[in-house]
């Protein structure tokens, strides 16, 4: 285990009143780390910080509100102490197409995005200038990756988040006495409440959220940035080919999302065969 998940540490997750952020504070928790668990549903944060009881505390706030993070960030730092574990996953999807629902943009972005922005803004020059241990952790996706068609506002936000965890990473890497590093988690697909609220019974391609922070712990142990997770319908094999696709649209000068592109499809379905 790396060494910022030790007993008796402080951990912030946001999103931790359900899925992948409340299957991590519970993780955490079970390592005998104290934990600040961040969400804007109230009572759903009621009902998980329960079940930690003193280990926990709970805080209801809004991500896209830098002030409410910055508010954050001095609460637990009063309550609980210096921050060994930041995780930065809330997140909503329903933004739109590029053409529509300019609403859904600001929503998507302002949370997505910023929202993680604002707690890498908050929390990490203090944990970098501790000199201590500690890990940063920021949730992005595969459509911030390889860009589905649908709800680009979503993929906008999630490759954001990519860019911004890179450069956070190399940041932190080029600091002088920092021991602390950043990460990329990269969920596959899923069963939580996001998915929950459409689908009621997990289908069987979906991870367990308890999967993605098994394997979001194994990465951290060996150091990895990119914390990548398959599922149960997706290999990683066929990840890293449709990764190398989508970057291949630049190298060989193909029309964007050429993976999706009609005149594209038979070769794209032949370079997944092998062919
Ligand atoms: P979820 O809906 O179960 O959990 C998200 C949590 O974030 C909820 O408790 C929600 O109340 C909270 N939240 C939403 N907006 C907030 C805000 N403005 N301020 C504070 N809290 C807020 O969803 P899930 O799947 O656990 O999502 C966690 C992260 O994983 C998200 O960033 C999502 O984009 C990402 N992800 C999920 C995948 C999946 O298949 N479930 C796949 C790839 C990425």
């Amino acid at each position: 285990m790396h060494p910022a998940i030790a007993p008796g540490n402080i951990a912030v997750v946001t999103g931790a009143a359900n899925g992948i952020g409340e299957a991590a504070a519970r993780r955490l928790a079970g390592e005998g780390m104290r934990v600040c668990l961040a969400d804007f549903d109230a009572e759903r944060l009621a009902r998980v910080q329960a079940d930690l009881g003193d280990q926990a505390i709970a805080v209801t706030l809004d991500v896209s509100d830098r002030a409410a993070v910055e508010a954050l960030a001095r609460e637990v730092a009063d309550r609980l102490g210096r921050v060994s574990v930041l995780m930065n996953n809330a997140g909503v999807g329903g933004g739109g197409d590029a053409l529509s629902n300019p609403d859904g943009w600001a929503r998507v972005l302002g949370i997505n995005l910023m929202g993680v922005l604002h707690g890498v803004q908050a929390f990490v020059p203090g944990m970098a200038a501790s000199g201590a241990p500690g890990l940063v952790v920021n949730t992005g996706s595969k459509q911030g990756v390889t860009m589905p068609p649908g709800d680009t506002a979503y993929n906008v936000s999630k490759a954001g988040v990519k860019a911004l965890t890179e450069g956070l990473a190399h940041t932190l890497r080029n600091s002088d006495g920092c021991q602390v590093s950043a990460h990329l988690l990269v969920p596959g697909f899923t069963y939580t409440g996001m998915i929950a609220s459409r689908i009621p019974e997990r289908p069987p391609g979906a991870w367990t959220p308890e999967q993605v922070v098994e394997r979001m712990l194994e990465g951290i142990g060996r150091g990895d940035f990119y914390l990548w997770c398959e599922d149960n319908e997706t290999p990683r094999a066929v990840d890293e080919k449709r990764v190398l696709w989508s970057a291949g649209d630049i190298v060989e000068n193909r029309p964007a999302l050429s993976r999706w592109h009609a005149d594209w499809k038979a070769r794209f379905d032949a370079y997944m065969a092998g062919e």
